[in-house]
Parts: structure tokens; C-alpha cells; sequence
């Protein structure tokens, strides 16, 4: 296996090829497809740990004075199996970011005092269930989430959401981006920030965090933007006088292509060094993708295999509406047959199961004749697939499983 190639840059120990044949958290994906039928997203407990664990490693090489805490974003993955894993773990918090994403988590076994949330556009209706959990922690994005909160909860310790002006993505990727150029929605402005302390200190909130969330899926080659967003917020910390916390937002991604590297949490560390040294601020991260993404696999099964005019199309028994990242954000699934990895190879594109023109899974797809094959594999479908899927054409019927 060689990073560089197109076809088999994927393979790690838990996901690669043994005697021909496509293995996954120790089982063969082929058994598995035959087992459980498709669509299915299949979950590895142990890569998701692993992440978990070496996003701690790195944490903790930091030297973050204040320590520092992991929140999973479970808006990324909220399989109840997948969530109560987590919460075993011992190893993270829940970032949720509506009443009924916390009511989940806390079903799942998590502590309102486990979960920060950060939500955007909150009605009064999600104000007042917010307000039953006791010890839940609120990032307000707006003025009117500081008053709406203010009003029920006055005399507790509040987060502020910001928004620095900058974003960062996968490959300056825009759409990925929550904050930039373009004004968004998302957390308050510098220009607004003397009347959000003003606000919170008028209904008695102590403004103990910072919050921003500028991105996702930065790899490496973003970190010297990530660098210059975090430099940017301290000016929000020291604005705010008597901040404890910084919640630097999720946004870790995990390698899509053949030519993305794995993002360097050596080098991302240093940064948390770097800018937080001697500020004795607890850092908080509270990431998705890098925690679910890449342990977790789409099982599909093939429909045809066609030529039309030069091209050739796969079809699959799954669309775009169970797993939209590829569709709506131009990140690509890639596909990976089940067994003969090096069999010749040709391109192909592989297309989903619903009327529209953007369900393509993957273009020009590098596979072997598929003629005897039955199934394929998607990669990286752990996070904001099934968590995001729909019932277009009446197509959203997908299983889950979590693997041990
Ligand atoms: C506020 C906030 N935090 C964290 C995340 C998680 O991002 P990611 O999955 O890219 O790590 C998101 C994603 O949308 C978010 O909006």
C-alpha cells in the first residue's frame, strides 16, 4: 500500500486488504454485507477510540496550563449505541446544539454538567427546555440568546460564541467555512461584542467562555490559518476580562483523497501551545469528523454496471440523500471494492438511487470489472451521513451497527 495511490491510499491496519480480501475492525466487510444486507453504515468502536485517544495524546503534549476537555460534536454521528460507547469511554463530553440533541445525550447516559451547547437561532420553546438542565452549559451565538437566556438562568456562567471574521476549511473549501468574508449567522461580531458583555452583565450571566467554531475539515496545510483565527479570538478573551475557557470549535479533518495527508496533531499542538501559553485558559475542542469519520463504512450493493456513450456507470442500492458530504460539499466517499485489490483497474462513476442529477457518489472511480463483484464499500462515512439522511424518494432506509 502506498499513500500516494489513487486506489489504496485508505488502507490502515483496521481497514485494508488481507489475502484479497477487504477486512474492517477484524471482520470481513464481504460477511458483513451478506449479514446485515445494504444499506448499512458499519461503525469501528476501536478506531473511534483510538481517535479519541490520540486527540488526548496531543492535548496533553500541549501544555495547556488550565487543561483541557473534549467534547464530541454528536450532531456529526448520534447512533445511540455509537453515543453510549463515547460516554464508556470516559474520554469526552457531548457538544450538542438543540433541546432534543441534550435529551438524547442524556439518554444515552451523558450528564447535563457533560454537555456544552452551542445551538444557533434558538426559539423561546428551546429556551425553556434548555433551562430544565441544570448544569448544562449554554455558548450563546447572538444578543438575543444572551437576553433569551438572561431571563430564565440569571446568576450563571455563560459561553460566548464569536465570530472572527475568519474562516478555514478543507482546501479552502467555502462552503466549509462558518465564518469569513462573507458575513454569517454564526457567533458575534467584534462590532457587536461591547453590547453582548453589556447585555450578559445586565441579566447577571458571568461570561466564563469563548467560543468559536470557524470551519471544518482542515488538514495540515491550514494550520497557519488556524494559528492566525485563534490570535484573532484572544482579543475577545482579553476583552471580556475574566474568561476561563476557550472553545476553539471542531473542524479536525480526516484525509479524503489520495493527495491529503493526515492532519500533523504534532504540529497542531504547537499551535495550542503556542497561543495559549501562559494564559492559564482551559482549552476546550470539540470535534465530529475526526472522531467518527473514518471509523465508519457504507456497505452498498450493485445495481448494474453500464456503459453510456464513453463513460461507465456503477449504480448502488444508496443515494446521496443517506449520506450527502460527497453531494453537497464536494467531499468525496471514495468507493473500494471488497476483494481483489489488485486486479487491473478503470475509471467509473459511481451513482446512487435517486432522481438527481447531483447523486454521484464518486467520478471516475478507479475499480476492477466489477461484473462478479456484489457489493462496494464507501469510506469515511462515519460522520454527517446517516446523521444527516433524508427521506427523498422515499429512498431513506438505511441499518446501522456498531462493531466491537
Ligand atoms: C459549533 C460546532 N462545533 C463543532 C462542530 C463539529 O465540526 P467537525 O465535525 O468538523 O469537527 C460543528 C459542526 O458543524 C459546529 O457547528
Amino acid at each position: 500500500m502506498k499513500r500516494d495511490d489513487p486506489a489504496s491510499w485508505w488502507q490502515r491496519d483496521d481497514l485494508c486488504y488481507r489475502d484479497g480480501h477487504l477486512v474492517f475492525a477484524g471482520r470481513s466487510v464481504q460477511t458483513l454485507a451478506d449479514q446485515f444486507g445494504t444499506p448499512a453504515f458499519v461503525y469501528s468502536a476501536a478506531r473511534i477510540r483510538a481517535n479519541l485517544e490520540r486527540l488526548h495524546e496531543a492535548l496533553s503534549t500541549a501544555s495547556l496550563a488550565g487543561g483541557f476537555s473534549l467534547y464530541y460534536a454528536m450532531k456529526a454521528n448520534r447512533f445511540a449505541p455509537l453515543l453510549t460507547f463515547l460516554r464508556q469511554t470516559g474520554l469526552c463530553g457531548i457538544d450538542a446544539c438543540s433541546p432534543a440533541e441534550v435529551e438524547h445525550a442524556v439518554s444515552c447516559g451523558f450528564s447535563p454538567a457533560d454537555i456544552s451547547l452551542t445551538a444557533t437561532s434558538l426559539s423561546q420553546r428551546d429556551m425553556d427546555q434548555l433551562a430544565r438542565y441544570d448544569g448544562l452549559f449554554m455558548d450563546c451565538d447572538s444578543l438575543h440568546a444572551i437576553r433569551s437566556w438572561g431571563t430564565r438562568k440569571p446568576g450563571t456562567r455563560i459561553g460566548l460564541r464569536v465570530n472572527p471574521g475568519m474562516g478555514i476549511g478543507r482546501a479552502a473549501n467555502d462552503k466549509l467555512q462558518y465564518a469569513g468574508a462573507a458575513t454569517t449567522k454564526f457567533g458575534i461580531y467584534e462590532e457587536q461584542f461591547a453590547e453582548a458583555l453589556a447585555i450578559a452583565k445586565a441579566h447577571d450571566l458571568r461570561v466564563a467562555k469563548i467560543h468559536f467554531h470557524t470551519g471544518c475539515g482542515y488538514l495540515t496545510p491550514q494550520l497557519e490559518q488556524l494559528e492566525r483565527i485563534i490570535g484573532q479570538c484572544l482579543r475577545f478573551v482579553e476583552a471580556a476580562g475574566e474568561v476561563e475557557r476557550v472553545n476553539i470549535g471542531g473542524g479536525l479533518g480526516v484525509p479524503h483523497l489520495a493527495a491529503d495527508q493526515p492532519l500533523d496533531l504534532h504540529r497542531w499542538a504547537e499551535v495550542l501551545r503556542r497561543q495559549f501559553a501562559g494564559r492559564g485558559l482551559h482549552v476546550e475542542i470539540e470535534p465530529g469528523d475526526y472522531i467518527v469519520k473514518d471509523a465508519g463504512i457504507l456497505l452498498v450493493e450493485k445495481t448494474y454496471v453500464e456503459q453510456k456513450k464513453e463513460a461507465w456507470f456503477v449504480g448502488v442500492d444508496a443515494g446521496f440523500n443517506i449520506a450527502p458530504e460527497p453531494a453537497h460539499y464536494n467531499l468525496p466517499f471514495q468507493p473500494v471494492p471488497l476483494r481483489d485489490p489488485d486486479a487491473p483497474r478503470m475509471p467509473v462513476h459511481v451513482v446512487g438511487n435517486i432522481n438527481e442529477a447531483l447523486d454521484v457518489w464518486y467520478e471516475n472511480a478507479l475499480l476492477p470489472d466489477l461484473t462478479g463483484h456484489t457489493h462496494l464499500a464507501l469510506i469515511n462515512a462515519g460522520a454527517y451521513s446517516s446523521a444527516m439522511a433524508s427521506h427523498h424518494c422515499l429512498r431513506g432506509h438505511f441499518k446501522e451497527f456498531l462493531l466491537f
